[in-house]
């Protein structure tokens, strides 16, 4: 397979693990959103936030994943937010399968609750604010996705496996 996989979900639903095991299962390259906006700008997601704003964090977002559009055999580890925005459900879906990853609120904080490299849950870090947050995003996330996959008790091999199969 030649496609890329854009991995998609909330914030802790196993994007990143996923996307690890599937390049190493499958050999694809891999591209974690967040760790390559954070190199290209030379600072934290949390500093990004607090110096320019989330407009400017979305902005650097939706360019980075425009310019993936030639690469292929890529498993990329989208942010919470992407799927968001129409431009970006646009640009992945013309290079590749769009595949969200669902986990209960209570599964997505007990993997979150003790790391604090994310803004929007600063402040936030309690299973009513993701359960809400989840919820309005939940429209967008089951509209982008090519298949939906629930991870709650699943290995990350499995998760691939159901990818791939
Ligand atoms: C965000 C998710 C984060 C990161 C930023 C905003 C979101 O990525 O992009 O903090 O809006 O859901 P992860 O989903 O990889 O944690």
């Amino acid at each position: 397979m030649n496609e890329n996989i854009f991995l998609i979900g909330f914030m802790g639903a196993g994007k990143s693990t996923v996307a690890r095991a599937l390049r190493d299962e499958y050999g694809m390259r891999l591209i974690e959103m967040d760790e390559q906006i954070e190199k290209q700008e030379g600072r934290t997601i949390s500093q990004i936030f607090a110096e320019d704003g989330e407009d400017c964090f979305r902005a650097l977002e939706t360019a980075l994943l425009k310019g993936l559009e030639c690469t292929n055999n890529t498993v990329v580890s989208c942010g919470g937010g992407v799927p968001m925005r129409k431009e970006n459900v646009a640009a992945m879906r013309r290079s590749g399968k769009i595949i969200y990853l669902s986990a209960a609120p209570e599964t997505i904080y007990d993997r979150v609750k003790n790391a604090h490299n994310r803004p929007l849950l600063e402040g936030n870090m309690n299973v009513e604010y993701i359960e809400a947050l989840m919820k309005k995003r939940l429209p967008k996330y089951l509209e982008a996705a090519d298949i939906t996959v629930e991870t709650d008790g699943k290995s990350a091999l499995q998760i691939c496996k159901e990818i791939r199969s």
